[in-house]
């Protein structure tokens, strides 16, 4: 990623953590209408949902400027999501999900510059947890 895409995911993230409720009331409604088959995944009770879903975008964002050094956490992150019943097929359907979640969220501010940011941000983030899955399941 360039600096000033990092910078781009950054700042649409900052504008868009104060709303975390709303954002997370948005991002489950459009995953569960694209496979409604992801709900029996997401186990846990539905409060509080906007925590997680920032806590997701933050883990992201938080570390795009020293990639290398959260390669270790994002496989562990691949690996236990692998247990939690995720498929390489969901990342894409959850990826899209992220993405038409920030478009309506930042509105005129979701460039295609921010888009196409963002989209290689969680590129990045899913390609690293599906490497990490499998080499898990080999190992199991
Ligand atoms: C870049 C991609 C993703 C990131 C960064 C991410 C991040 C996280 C984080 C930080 C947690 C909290 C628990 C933990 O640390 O183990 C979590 C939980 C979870 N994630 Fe993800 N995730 C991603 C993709 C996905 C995908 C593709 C699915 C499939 C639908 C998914 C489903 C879940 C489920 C089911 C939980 C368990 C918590 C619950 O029951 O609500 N995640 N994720």
């Amino acid at each position: 990623m360039t600096q000033e895409q990092i910078e781009l995911v950054t700042e649409s993230f900052e504008k868009i953590a104060p709303r975390a409720e709303e954002a997370a009331a948005l991002f489950y409604g459009r995953l569960f209408e694209l496979d409604p088959d992801l709900r029996f995944l997401f186990r846990g009770d539905l409060g509080g949902q906007g925590t997680k879903l920032m806590q997701m975008i933050g883990v992201a964002v938080r570390g795009l400027g020293r990639v290398d050094e959260i390669i270790p956490a994002v496989r562990s992150l691949g690996a236990r999501h692998a247990g939690y019943g995720v498929e390489d097929s969901h990342y894409e359907t959850v990826g899209s999900a992220l993405l038409w979640t920030l478009g309506q969220g930042l509105g005129p501010d979701f460039t295609s510059e921010t888009e196409e940011a963002w989209a290689t941000a969680y590129a990045l983030l899913a390609e690293t947890m599906k490497d990490a899955a499998r080499s898990s399941a080999v190992a199991a």
